[in-house]
């Protein structure tokens, strides 16, 4: 009969270490929870090349213009934007947590006490793989440090391109975190999903980029 030397303690503890380290490392990439609202304070940072400047820079928002935005978490991006849109334009927001939409109407309302609040925002639980939308809704789409956290984002372009009106733009932003999407990535599936890329801001890291459906393209349109 064979006789295995039973591993020395030292060996089962290197080897317990490095399958703790394996699983942790697969939870890292894999793990797709949406963002916790316990740690909502880190959303209110403006990230490097995704700033709220760069946003306009990038998603033009005009008064009178219906826009969607998916995954606002607590608001950053959705309390700057809504108020470019003015009174006849409007802002839907959609999230898989309640808590996040809660959060950023009740900073709206805020908002508007002060005398500087935003139009008319217009929250929806959804998950932004099945807009509870038509289809061509909207004049733009935007979404930043949100798509790499959804499962399937495929589904979640195509989705976006299904609700934009002929000629709208499609606004992703990405940043260098533990669901970050490289720009490569993404421009191939954006491309797949036929939305052709318009503008691209910020290094792969951490980037603006505007696409528009290809059959609505019309020459020298641009992001404007
Ligand atoms: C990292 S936060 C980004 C928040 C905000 N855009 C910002 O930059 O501060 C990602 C947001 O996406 C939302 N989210 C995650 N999965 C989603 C899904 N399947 N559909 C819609 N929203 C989702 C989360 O609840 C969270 O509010």
């Amino acid at each position: 009969m064979a006789h295995f030397a039973r591993p020395s303690r030292k060996t089962a503890l290197a080897a317990a270490t490095g399958a703790a380290a394996l699983a942790a490392g697969a939870w890292w990439f894999t793990d797709r929870a949406p963002y916790p609202y316990a740690q909502r304070r880190l959303l209110d940072l403006q990230l490097p090349f995704l700033g709220l400047a760069d946003l306009d820079t990038v998603l033009r928002p005009r008064p009178g213009e219906r826009m969607l935005e998916l995954g606002p978490g607590t608001g950053l991006q959705a309390l700057h934007v809504a108020p470019q849109l003015g009174p006849q334009g409007r802002l839907d927001i959609v999230d898989v947590q309640q808590e996040m939409l809660d959060h950023v109407m009740r900073r709206a309302q805020e908002d508007r006490a002060e005398g500087d609040g935003p139009g008319a925002i217009v929250p929806h639980l959804a998950d932004a793989r099945e807009l509870p939308f038509e289809e061509a809704e909207f004049d733009a789409v935007y979404l930043v440090t949100a798509l790499g956290e959804i499962p399937e984002p495929e589904r979640v372009l195509a989705d976006a391109a299904r609700v934009l009106k002929p000629g709208g733009r499609l606004v992703v932003g990405e940043f260098f975190d533990r669901h970050w999407i490289p720009f490569q990535r993404l421009h191939r599936m954006a491309d797949s999903q036929g939305l052709h890329l318009l503008e691209r801001r910020g290094p792969s890291l951490a980037y603006l980029a505007a696409f528009r459906p290809c059959a609505t393209e019309t020459a020298g349109a641009g992001a404007a």
